[in-house]
């Protein structure tokens, strides 16, 4: 394990671009990977999750390369093998950390008719699974789980997929994408219901791939999205985003830490993934967008963040799709605000790669931040002025919360150390030069 400890900052400035989005990299590998033809991906995140995907693609018959003909980073070439043209994998597939590569692949091994086996590291391997498993047994696949459906997982294909008409019964865009991937390899309609709008990444890549997705709103602010499944999907050039959940970082650091600026230049702002930033705004932050754009059909701007003196919020249920992943770096930015921030509706934040409320709640206590933890709920009771710090936080292989409380480092009284920061290499792995580079002091502790 590696430690890093982050100390106490001066004013951060510059402008910088934050790597590729997750959700978005994902996804264009899997569906160029049933498409037939080559498609080139711009901006892809290397980071570890994205290249457990990559791997599994690979392991599944497509060809999957980084472009070594482009000097800088991040451009991929896939030659898809058709929608149902999957292989069978030779060995065990990897997914590492990550709950994405492993449900939405799930979705895609469902619907091939070939047995795979799918493992994790310790972190998703205590992760429910049983939410992608009964919707894609319903479609004709078998699966065979540890206790709890957790991984290892056996995956035996549907010989003959059955499309279905599935009501999600958590907010979570990983169940949907899984099920329309699923879906795609289906004779006939595949419907998905979900009870709040969910990021529709998997949706507007299925349709700049070709795809006819259609999408109606829903009671309860839900909708419904519909796909005709075994169409022919041809090889496209993909622009990934900046992820704005690692953007979330540099950006309330900045606003945190008195006297920055910081602009994160490309920064991919989907209306379903933008909670933080109204939610700090209604805080008081001063935050801009500039140079709004498209890439690819996601919206995408530059998003300059200012030091700003922030006040306690009341973050309502209904947000928190739009912001799952922005819930421990929002926590830590309401350890600085004056009053108390109270978020609502987020026991989905103890399925992810950590019990981020617990580890949330847990870190700011021992940084002399008040909290309360409720089940599905967390206060954080700022004061108005930078907490204590001066403590060392368990990362729990979660690369948010080893970001979180190094954000906090940089704004508290005293440096705050993580005991791994290994963890952030699965979807930010410049994090520590990208902060340094800005004014940031985040090291090695003992260095
Ligand atoms: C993701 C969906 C969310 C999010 C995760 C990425 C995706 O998970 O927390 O980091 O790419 O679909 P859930 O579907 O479990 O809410």
């Amino acid at each position: 394990m590696t430690q890093l400890i982050s100390h106490p900052s001066g004013p951060l400035s510059g402008a910088v671009q934050v790597p590729g989005d997750k959700s978005i990299s994902h996804r264009a590998l899997m569906i160029a990977g049933v498409a037939v033809g080559e498609s080139r991906i711009e901006g892809l995140l290397e980071a570890a999750d994205v290249l457990a995907t990559a791997d599994a693609m690979r392991a599944l018959g497509a060809t999957v390369e980084r472009d070594a003909t482009v000097e800088r980073g991040g451009v991929w070439r896939v030659q898809g093998r058709g929608v149902g043209g999957l292989v069978e994998p030779g060995a065990v597939l990897d997914m590492g950390n990550s709950g994405t590569a492993a449900r939405l692949l799930m979705g895609l091994l469902a619907a091939h008719p070939f047995t795979s086996f799918l493992a994790g590291d310790a972190s998703l391997s205590a992760r429910p699974m049983e939410r992608v498993m009964a919707p894609l047994e319903r479609m004709g696949a078998g699966f065979v789980a540890r206790s709890g459906g957790r991984l290892p997982i056996t995956v035996v294909g549907a010989e003959a997929p059955v499309p279905i008409s599935y009501e999600v019964p958590m907010a979570s865009a990983q169940v949907k994408s899984a099920v329309l991937l699923a879906g795609l390899n289906a004779p006939g309609m595949t419907r998905v219901v979900e009870p709040r709008a969910t990021r529709d990444h998997t949706e507007s890549m299925l349709r700049h791939f070709g795809v006819e997705v259609a999408v109606e709103s829903g009671a309860g602010g839900g909708r419904k999205i519909t796909l005709t499944g075994e169409p022919e999907i041809t090889g496209r050039d993909v622009d990934v985003p900046g992820d704005i959940s690692s953007a979330a970082f540099p950006l309330v650091a900045a606003l945190l830490v008195p006297g920055s600026r910081v602009t994160l230049r490309g920064v991919g702002v989907n209306p379903l993934r933008t909670g933080l930033l109204e939610t700090l705004r209604e805080m008081g932050a001063d935050i801009a967008l500039d140079n709004r754009r498209d890439a690819g059909g996601e919206p995408v701007a530059d998003v300059t963040a200012s030091a700003s003196v922030l006040k306690g919020v009341d973050v309502p249920a209904e947000r928190a799709p739009s912001m799952i992943d922005e819930y421990p770096v929002l926590a830590v930015a309401a350890a600085l605000a004056a009053g108390t921030t109270r978020m609502r509706g987020i026991a989905e934040l103890r399925v992810k790669e950590s019990d981020r409320l617990s580890a949330v709640a847990r870190g700011l206590r021992a940084c002399g931040v008040d909290v309360e933890e409720g089940a599905d709920s967390l206060s954080v009771y700022g004061r108005g002025e930078a907490p204590a710090g001066g403590a060392e936080v368990a990362v729990q292989l979660d690369h948010r919360i080893a970001m979180a409380f190094l954000v906090l480092g940089a704004a508290a009284r005293q440096a705050v150390r993580v005991d791994d920061g290994a963890p952030i290499a699965t979807s930010f792995p410049g994090f520590r030069d990208m902060m340094n580079g800005l004014g940031a002091g985040v090291e090695e502790a003992g260095a």
